[in-house]
This record gives C-alpha cells, structure tokens and sequence, in this order.
C-alpha cells in the first residue's frame, strides 16, 4: 500500500463535507501524511462558519492521528496564496504533495451570449487559481530539494466538449495544459505533474448541475440521474473517494514513474458518444 509517512500535503477546496476535495484530504492522512486544507468556504457567509467547516475537516485528519493546518484562502488572489505558503512553512517547514481541486462552475450558458464577467471569473477560479498555487508551491518546492507531486482536479470536460460549459471546458482543458507544461519544466526537480479528470462525482457541485437540468427539461431530479447513469458505461455516479484514489496513486511512490498524463476516472464515459 502507498506510503506517504512524513510528508505533508496541501489540498485546496477540501472544506465541504461532501467534496472532492475532504475525500483526499482523508485518503492522504490516512496513508500517512500531514494535511493543509485550503478553501474559500463560498458557500459560507459568516466567517465563523467557515471556519467552523475548515476546523470540522482539520478535525478529521486529526482523529486519523495526523496533524492538519486549516487555511482560509481564496486561490484566485495572489497575495492570500503566498501567506497559505508561508502559513505551511512556519507550521510544517516542507511542502512535498499539492492538490489543486477547487473549482467552480456557475454562470452556464451558451459561449457567444455568456456575461464576460462570469467567463472572467471561471477561468480566475479554475486555471488562474491553479497556476497561482502551483507556483508558489513549486517555487517553495524547487528550493527544499525533495521533489514532490502536484495533482490537478481538471475534468473530463477538458478535453470532451458540452454546450452550455464554454468557458468550464476552457478553463479544465487549460489546466490540462497547465499540467503538460509545467510537468517538462519540473521533471529535472523530481517534481511530478499530473492531472486528474473525473467524470460524474456525486458532489454539491454535480447536484447543482442535476437541479439545472432537472428544472430546465421539467423532469424530477431522480429521473435526470438515472438518465446520466445510463450514459456511464459502469452505470454508477463516481463517489468523492473513487477520485481520492486515483490522486493517491499519484501522490505517492506509485506513481513514480508518471508525469505530464491526465487521467480519466468516468466509469468509461469517455468510450461513449455522449
Ligand atoms: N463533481 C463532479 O462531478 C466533478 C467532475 C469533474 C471535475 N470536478 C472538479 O473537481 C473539483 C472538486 O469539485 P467538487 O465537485 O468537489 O465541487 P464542490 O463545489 O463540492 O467543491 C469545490 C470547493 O472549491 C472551493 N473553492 C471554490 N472557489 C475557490 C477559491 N477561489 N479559493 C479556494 N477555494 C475555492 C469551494 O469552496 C469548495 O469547497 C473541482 O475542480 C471540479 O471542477 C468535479
């Protein structure tokens, strides 16, 4: 089994119950390694309440017996990002594994009639936000000496194309490209680079695009879900540990000898006309 002992990770949007990003968070303490949970908490007004969502998380990765340093950060800024690193430096000195799972889709709508300001913001949150933590953190990483991997959150959607998503499939295809490139310039650091492109996770994030679609066709919710199902060659919806996996694979020692790949975890749906 991986091994992760004595390494520390950073994982950014891992603040929902529910997400993506709590599934590695956990998979990685539970292989062995420190946790830094990173997230806006968007959905939280009140600043209690974020950090009441980031300390339940911390919490979690304490009661797996490892040490978590819960981080209130907005990815998109710059400046909140350099003083996350300097926030890992002062509490663990190293930095070997970085998640960059936060993400967002909103603002869906046809390419040529979509609000700039929400094509803007998309790729702010999904590519900017991507490229202002991996370079802070490679920066930081070159420098400690120990190598590392970096694990992008893309999506399938990266690379297979969906109306209405013009500038999500922008944005992920960007951080496949991000990934490309950055894994060339970090090889000789012993830096891996990978991203990892999920299909249909059953998160807050693919509810809201059922509730959409549900209210956009008026059929009920349950009736939108069994039809993505039967366009999944596996015929189940991912869970958020399904993806945990994968990154692991990736993260550790196992992985060693891959970088540069995006990998596709959809249940088969990219065999599919869909
Ligand atoms: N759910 C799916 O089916 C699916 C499919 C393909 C790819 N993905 C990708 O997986 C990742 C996780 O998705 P999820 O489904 O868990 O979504 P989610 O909405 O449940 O979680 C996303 C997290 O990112 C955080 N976040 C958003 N903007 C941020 C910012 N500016 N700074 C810091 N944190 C920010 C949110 O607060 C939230 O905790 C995303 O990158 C998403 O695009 C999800």
């Amino acid at each position: 089994m991986a091994d992760l002992t004595g390494k520390v990770a950073l994982v950014t949007g891992a603040a929902k119950e529910r997400g993506i990003g709590r599934a590695i968070a956990l998979k990685l303490a539970s292989l062995g390694a420190d946790i830094v949970i990173a997230d806006l908490c968007n959905d939280k007004s009140e600043s209690d309440e974020m950090w009441g969502e980031l300390n339940s998380r911390a919490k979690e990765i304490e009661a797996l017996g490892r040490s978590a340093l819960p981080v209130h950060v907005d990815i998109t800024d710059e400046k909140a990002v350099a003083d996350a690193i300097s926030a890992i430096k002062e509490k663990f000195g190293r930095l070997d594994i970085v998640v960059n799972n936060a993400g967002a889709a909103f603002g869906m709508n046809l390419s040529f009639m979509m609000n700039p300001a929400d094509w803007r913001k998309m790729i702010d949150i999904n590519l900017t936000g991507t490229f202002l933590v991996s370079r802070a953190a490679a920066q930081w990483m070159v420098s400690l000496r120990n190598g590392g991997a970096i694990i992008n959150i893309s999506s399938w959607r990266g690379r297979y194309p969906y109306p209405f998503l013009g500038a999500y499939c922008a944005a992920k295809s960007g951080v496949i490209a991000l990934t490309e490139v950055m894994a060339l310039e970090l090889a000789s650091h012993k830096i891996r680079v990978n991203a990892v492109c999920p299909g249909k996770v059953d998160t807050d994030m693919e509810r809201m695009a059922w509730k959409m679609k549900s209210d956009a066709f008026g059929k009920p919710v349950e009736k939108i879900i069994e039809e993505e199902i039967k366009k999944i060659p596996l015929g189940k919806i991912a869970s958020p540990d399904t993806i945990a996996g994968v990154v692991a694979f990736l993260a550790s020692d196992d992985g060693s000898y891959m970088t540069g790949q995006h990998i596709y975890v959809t249940g088969g749906m990219t065999l599919m006309n869909v």
